[in-house]
């Protein structure tokens, strides 16, 4: 029987939300709120299930298109920051899923002012993206180093002059209504905000197959590498050329597709990274380093709070991990190191040589190989794995260098204009 994947897109959309505000401990929720306060509006406003929960995915991921954890504080913290970009790119992120795509308009429009609503565009989408556009400033708005319940006058009368403005009244008039209720104020700033909406707001239980969530995998792998131009391709790299060492291997078609996915996601915890290390010049400091560690520990945890992503969890988060136990974060040695995980570090390393570095240029090809080697007969890395992959290097060279030029394209189109 074919073995394949199935996965709950809310479920994922939730734990991929959570990653995006690891950034910084004042973001922290942010978007998980500002969903929250939108799928209690778009109730009061009468809207129906389906909308709402496209409101509410487009919610958890709304500002996406902030790359790096600096301009997300930018954006969290000032009114009159140019919001433009991380609008246009957050929709060229998801469009590409078609499971996104309802999300993706909303995304776009999610600092769009009432007063430059065109009377033709489109309805639902005005109302969700004029919701979503409210949420996020009242999640905003509130001062996370005071109790909730005395900051609802305050919040209420910033809001209130932006009526037919900014915000279209009636929505106004909605929040003011909700506002009655103290239980609306004390979810939002719950611990337990996560699991209410994974309970709450899915009301189709829509699924991911394998296919879905490889094209998902590929948005979060743009979100993660396309921070820095140095690693632009790199986990597309990853992915391919991963992909492929597990094919020679000789491993099962469902496997293969695994890997393929697992290389896309393997950095997700570099997100909570900011880029004043992600792209710094010199050697990273010991106490930057340990930063930098972080991030395979936070790929674990994004990861298996998604059920049905349990192998793909395991394998990503163990790419730094080394078969006699020198690597990080979890000490792991070759016992616990299945072949997934072993394939990933050896193509992540493949693949991390031979890119250029701030501090160093990309390396060629033979002193590359002389190094995993050198890695696997220290007892470092699996000696099979790197036979593989030098038995069929011009063939994964070629095609992991392919992959990544195509990558690198839309990069360079989209998201770093000239
Ligand atoms: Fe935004
Ligand atoms: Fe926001
Ligand atoms: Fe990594």
């Amino acid at each position: 029987m074919y073995k394949g994947v199935s996965v709950s897109l809310f479920n994922l959309v939730l734990s991929f939300s959570d990653a995006l505000d690891l950034a910084s401990p004042e973001l922290a929720q942010h978007q998980i709120r500002t969903a929250y306060i939108a799928m209690e509006l778009a109730k009061e406003a009468g809207m129906n299930k389906d909308d709402i929960e496209n409101l509410v995915v487009a919610a958890l991921v709304h500002d996406i298109g902030a790359l790096t954890p600096e301009e997300k504080i930018n954006l969290h913290q000032a009114d009159t920051v140019e919001t433009e970009a991380h609008c246009v790119l957050g929709e060229h992120l998801l469009q590409n899923v078609p499971v996104f795509i309802p999300a993706a308009k909303i995304v776009r429009l999610h600092h769009h002012k009432w007063l430059d609503w065109a009377p033709s565009v489109e309805m639902p989408l005005t109302a969700q993206a004029q919701i979503l556009s409210l949420a996020d400033i009242v999640e905003r708005s509130i001062n996370r180093s005071k109790y909730i319940l005395h900051q609802i006058n305050t919040i209420i009368n910033m809001v209130t002059p932006l009526a037919d403005k900014e915000i279209q009244s009636g929505l106004i008039d909605n929040l003011k209504d909700l506002s009655k209720r103290e239980d609306f104020w004390l979810t939002i700033v719950s611990p337990r905000l996560y699991s209410l909406l994974m309970h709450e707001a899915s009301s189709r239980g829509i699924v991911l197959d394998m296919a879905d969530l490889r094209d998902v995998s590929e948005v979060f792998r743009n979100l993660i590498d396309f921070r820095s131009r140095f690693t632009a391709t790199h986990s597309a790299g990853v992915s391919t050329s991963g992909a492929l060492i597990a094919r020679y291997f000789g491993l099962t078609l469902y496997e293969i597709q695994l890997m393929e996915i697992t290389g896309n996601l393997h950095d997700l915890g570099k997100l909570i990274v900011p880029n004043s290390i992600l792209e710094k010049q010199d050697k990273l400091t010991a106490e930057e380093f340990s930063v930098m560690k972080q991030h395979s520990y936070f790929t674990y945890v994004v990861l298996s709070t998604v059920r049905g992503l349990e192998e793909i969890a395991e394998s990503a988060a163990f790419h730094h991990e080394k078969l006699d136990g020198s690597g990080y974060p979890f000490h792991l040695t070759y016992r616990k190191l299945n072949m997934l995980s072993r394939i990933l570090g050896v193509a992540d390393i493949f693949t991390a040589l031979l890119e250029d570095r701030p501090y160093r240029a990309g390396m060629q090809m033979t002193e590359a190989m002389g190094i995993i080697k050198d890695m696997a007969e220290k007892g470092a890395l699996d000696m099979k794995v790197v036979n593989v992959l030098e038995e069929n290097l011009d063939d994964i060279a070629d095609e992991t260098k392919r992959r990544q030029a195509y990558v690198r394209e839309y990069y360079e189109k989209v998201f770093r204009p000239a």
